[in-house]
């Protein structure tokens, strides 16, 4: 049987860090793992790290030569998309529809109604509580998009609150579940 494959995809979050344990976790136990990172989450881990832990290129730029139509070819690849961690700024684009870079080109080109897409929120407690955010989150919902909701507790900025990324472990463990469900259906 082919190897699960999964597009994860990073935004600029200070949890960019747990989710390379995510990555690497999934590219050991079987799944094929396509990164796709925006400018921001390259301030956080570097390029060299997505690529040593998955051994693929990064998608990052659309315009990239070689890569013309990555922004489709890989939402067509996809047999599961994750978005982790989620920034407040990425979430509140693809919500909005907004396809200015990687992530947001391959959300508006990735059939929802067909695949999964899942999103896994990491912020400060106000960002998180913010109008803005708790809207996008309802309307990506409201579009098929599972949302993997953040924990409460200490933050990286000192605050408490929701917000945290959701364990890797228990993404992980909704991953492993997603498809050993396809393969029994
Ligand atoms: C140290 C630091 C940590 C940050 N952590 C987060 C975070 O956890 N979540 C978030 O939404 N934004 C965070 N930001 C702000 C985002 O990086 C910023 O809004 C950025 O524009 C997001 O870009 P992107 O959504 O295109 O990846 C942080 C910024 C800095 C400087």
């Amino acid at each position: 049987m082919s190897k699960p494959k999964i597009l994860f995809q990073l935004s600029g979050s200070i949890a960019c860090y747990k989710a390379c344990a995510l990555i690497s976790k999934l590219t050991q136990n079987g799944f094929e793992v396509q990164t796709v990172a925006t400018l921001a989450a390259l301030e956080f881990i570097g390029r060299s790290t997505l690529e040593g832990l998955t051994g693929r290129p990064t998608f990052i730029n659309i315009y990239e030569p070689q890569r013309a139509m990555d922004h489709i070819h890989l939402s067509r690849w996809a047999d599961l998309a994750l978005l982790c961690p989620a920034s407040a700024s990425t979430l509140n684009k693809l919500a909005h529809g907004i396809g200015d870079d990687a992530v947001g080109a391959l959300f508006l080109s990735y059939e929802l109604s067909e695949k999964p897409y899942w999103i896994a929120p990491a912020m400060n407690q106000g960002m998180y509580h913010h109008p803005a955010t708790q809207e996008s989150l309802r309307r990506l919902e409201s579009w098929n998009v599972k949302i993997l909701h953040p924990e409460s507790g200490h933050q990286a900025c000192g605050e408490e609150g929701a917000g945290r990324l959701m364990e890797p472990e228990k993404i992980y463990a909704a991953i492993l579940e997603y498809f050993s469900m396809r393969q029994t259906s």
